[in-house]
């Protein structure tokens, strides 16, 4: 018998579609299409993964102190205070793979019980993880008309005594939605009143397109109180390398680093090498990324509007569309039905909360051929349901 808490955990719908991808494409199907996986289609930049290879020729193999290499926690420290004004030192950062940070924050924060509340729709893992630490779920329900933000006045209309903790993610998966500044400080007066914990996922912040980030950390009150999450994969193309961190202040941080030395006991060493390559070298491809991102969110916006099934607000950051669709049917048989026929993937929108049904998540990093081929796929099969 395995452990009742499981029975609440769903597999990760992203990956779930991912892995029936690839083994499409290793039985041999040539021409999919996958606009399934969150994850950049470039390559590593040559000066990351040449600062990696020199760390493993320098045999610098094994375990680092648990918290991360003294540089690494430095390179983050003087990004974060510098570029996003967060009052952080370098004891206040935790190098460790960004889903693995959500896993050990909840568990640190979460008692049985405690409610968190969670954006609806959101990307999946925040939902799971608070279960997996026995949390209920307040959801923040947001809406498609005013372009799935979360608003102050949504999350004072779901939070309850027993809410200890609120999660932000801004730029959001799977909505791309950017918070503005005015609803960010509302957020923050909120916690503040309520004496609340704030998780801020903000891993997505280099790509934001329309508007600005604001990290809540950086103001009045909220460092205390927040644990800001954020990660190598999407800003460097880095997401097989499994890099990202957490900063939180002393109190919330002891706990982490003790989960750490528990579970992972570091962030792998010559990665971290990297990661302060990433940091601190030349910033020339991630511009240059973020500006086809750009190109490609345009393109594939003006695509779905020639689709009069799909309708979804314009997205300001990160690489997905989130489009709600008029057809009677499950978004897991849509999906599925995409898959089959067009061979084009998308992710259901079932496997992005209760508010996720009745659309599909359509990510963008991919190239601008595979936008153009993929989005009128997916128009013609819409068009003969
Ligand atoms: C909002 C959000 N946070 C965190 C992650 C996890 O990042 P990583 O794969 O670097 O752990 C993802 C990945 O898709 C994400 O969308």
């Amino acid at each position: 018998m395995v452990a009742r808490r499981m029975g609440n955990v769903p597999e990760s719908g992203t990956v779930k579609i991912a892995n029936v991808v690839s083994k499409l494409k290793q039985e041999g199907v040539k021409d999919m299409i996958s606009f399934s996986m969150g994850e950049p289609d470039f390559p590593t930049p040559d000066n990351i993964t040449e600062a990696c290879v020199t760390s493993l020729r320098d045999h610098f193999t094994y375990y680092t102190p648990s918290a991360g290499i003294p540089e690494l926690r430095k390179a983050i420290s003087d990004s974060l205070r510098s570029r996003n004004g967060i009052p952080c030192k370098d004891q206040n950062v935790l190098v460790t793979p960004t889903k693995q940070a959500i896993f050990m924050t909840m568990l640190a924060l979460v008692d049985d019980g405690d409610e968190v509340a969670i954006p609806d729709p959101e990307w999946g893992t925040f939902d799971a993880c608070a279960r997996l630490a026995g949390g209920k779920i307040n959801y923040v329900k947001l809406s498609q008309d005013d372009g799935f933000t979360l608003t102050p006045e949504r999350l004072m209309e779901s939070i309850t005594k027993k809410t200890k903790v609120v999660v932000i993610n801004t730029p959001s998966n799977p909505c791309g939605a950017v918070m503005s500044k005015s609803d960010i400080k509302g957020v923050a007066d909120i916690a503040i009143d309520h004496d609340l914990n704030v998780i801020s996922d903000e891993i997505y912040e280099k790509l934001v397109f329309d508007g600005e980030h604001t990290s809540i950390s950086s103001l009045d009150g909220m460092f205390e109180r927040t644990i800001t999450l954020g990660g190598f994969s999407k800003t460097y193309a880095m997401t097989g390398w499994r890099l990202g961190w957490a900063v939180a202040p002393a109190h919330i941080f002891k706990e982490l680093n003790k989960l750490q030395t528990q579970s992972i006991t570091c962030a792998t060493s010559f990665v971290q090498k990297a990661g302060v390559e990433a940091i601190d070298g030349p910033q020339t491809a991630v511009e240059a990324m973020k500006k086809e991102f750009k190109a490609r969110r345009d393109l594939i916006y003006d695509l779905m509007q020639e689709i009069p099934s799909l309708n979804c607000p314009r997205p300001k950051g990160a690489f997905y569309l989130f489009p709600s669709y008029d057809k009677k049917i499950s978004s897991e048989d849509l999906a599925a039905m995409l898959l089959e026929k067009a061979h084009v993937a998308v992710t259901p929108g079932s496997a992005f909360g209760p508010s996720g049904e009745g659309h599909i998540r359509i990510s963008y990093a991919t190239s601008r051929n595979d936008i153009i081929e993929g989005m009128g796929r997916i128009k013609k099969s819409l068009s003969s349901l």
